[in-house]
Parts: C-alpha cells; sequence; structure tokens
C-alpha cells in the first residue's frame, strides 16, 4: 500500500508557496523565477500554512465588517511557517534591545514571536486592516501589547528609522523597490531578513539559510 508522507507533502507545498505569491502579483511578466515584475496581487488568499496563533484566521469573523485596505496591498496574504519564523530570529541575531519592524506584518507571528523569545519591541506595518485587527488580537491572546504595536499603514509610506532589526516576506520586486528605502533609513548595522525572496542583483546577501524546504537571506545596511 502506498502511503503519502504528510509532512513531506506539507514540505513540497510550502516549497511552492513563493511561486505561487509571484504568479498572483498582477502584471507580472512571463513567469522567470528570479524576478516576478511589478506585482499589484490584491485579494487575500486563504493561508496556506497554518495560521500558529489561529484563534484568528482568514475566515474570522474579524473580518466581517472591517474596512477595505486604503489601496491594493502589494502582495496577498501567506503567513511564515513558525519554524521559519524561528529561524529568522536566530539569522538576524535577534537580541535584547533590539528593535524589530516587520513589513507587512500579516497575523502579526513575527513581531510576537519576537517579543515572546527575547523581550524585544517591536512593531508590524501592514495596509489590510483585517490584518491589523488579527495580529492586535494575537498580541493580545499572546500577552505581549506591552512589547508589540501593530500599524495599519503602507509600508513604503512608513517611517521605519527606529528598527535594528527588519523582516520581510513580500516578493522579490518589492524587496528591489524597498531597498532605498532601507538604505537611507535604517542606521548602520540593522539586520534585515527576507523569507524566500532576495534582492535579485541589486544588493547580494551576506548569509542564506535553508528551512524546511524554503531560503531566507540575511543583509546588513553597511557604514554610510
Ligand atoms: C506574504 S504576507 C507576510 C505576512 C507576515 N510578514 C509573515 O511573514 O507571516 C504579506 C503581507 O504584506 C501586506 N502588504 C501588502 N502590501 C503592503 C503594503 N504596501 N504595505 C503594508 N503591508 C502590505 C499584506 O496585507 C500581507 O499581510
Amino acid at each position: 500500500m502506498i502511503r503519502s508522507n504528510p509532512s513531506r507533502t506539507a514540505l513540497a507545498l510550502c516549497a511552492l508557496i513563493p511561486a505561487l505569491m509571484t504568479a498572483c502579483a498582477q502584471d507580472a511578466p512571463p513567469p522567470p523565477a528570479a524576478d516576478p515584475g511589478p506585482p499589484a496581487a490584491a485579494t487575500d488568499a486563504p493561508a496556506a500554512a497554518p495560521t500558529v496563533t489561529a484563534r484568528l484566521g482568514p475566515d474570522s469573523p474579524f473580518a466581517e465588517g472591517a474596512p477595505p485596505p486604503s489601496r491594493e496591498p502589494d502582495v496577498i496574504y501567506v503567513p511564515t511557517p513558525e519554524r521559519v519564523v524561528d529561524a529568522m530570529l536566530n539569522l538576524a541575531r535577534v537580541r535584547e534591545g533590539d528593535v524589530l519592524y516587520d513589513l507587512g506584518s500579516g497575523d502579526g507571528r513575527i513581531p510576537i514571536a519576537a517579543a515572546q523569545r527575547f523581550g524585544v519591541r517591536a512593531v508590524g506595518i501592514d495596509i489590510n486592516p483585517v490584518r491589523v485587527r488579527e495580529a492586535n488580537a494575537n498580541a493580545e491572546a499572546a500577552g505581549v501589547t506591552d512589547l508589540v504595536t501593530f500599524k495599519e499603514a503602507d509600508l513604503f509610506q512608513e517611517d521605519i528609522g527606529d528598527a535594528s532589526v527588519v523582516t520581510l516576506y513580500l516578493l522579490q520586486s518589492l524587496n528591489v523597490k524597498l531597498r532605498p528605502k532601507l538604505l537611507a533609513e535604517l542606521r548602520p548595522g540593522t539586520r534585515i531578513v527576507s523569507h524566500a525572496f532576495d534582492m535579485a542583483d541589486q544588493w547580494t546577501p551576506e548569509a542564506t539559510q535553508e528551512v524546511d524546504g524554503t531560503r531566507i537571506y540575511l543583509w546588513t545596511v553597511p557604514e554610510r
């Protein structure tokens, strides 16, 4: 009898998620794995991985009656699996005194994990008010509202100069678009970690790591 191995199946699905996110970005030029092109994806896709702080989720009643985002999100919502969250925090060497910003924070799991594991202050920015409500509820359930705040805003418009660690799970093209802002606003020494997407030929990562079939990338803001 042939049995499928659930953990292998899950890993295979996780490995497909970046390609699906890229494919969901409208107006993308023909596929290339390397450059997904300008994204303009808008809708809330069902979460492809289980929501770990999952009292709430994409189908949450919190979504009912929520106002729509002020503009279309640049990328759909897909949560980072918890093991990848942990690896991102480790790769960024998060430590006491850090201030972590997650740009496009979804259900808030990265800022919440940073506060829980390291006791650091953390800020999440998401353009979708449903995600911000969900993240606030998750922070409350996790007992970290004294350390974590979530803001409904466009990540390209917010001042991020306070951060010493920045986490991203966007798209390669968004990372590249964000790069000038990162270099202009962040202090030298600030660590940036991205799940699944690099910065093309615009900025070579100083470290990469494979985690559960996906890859995470690390950059450090250089001295000016
Ligand atoms: C792939 S999800 C990542 C969620 C979370 N960072 C994680 O890793 O679990 C991307 C998130 O970015 C948000 N987003 C998309 N465009 C945005 C923008 N311009 N400003 C702020 N958030 C945005 C989406 O609403 C979505 O929640």
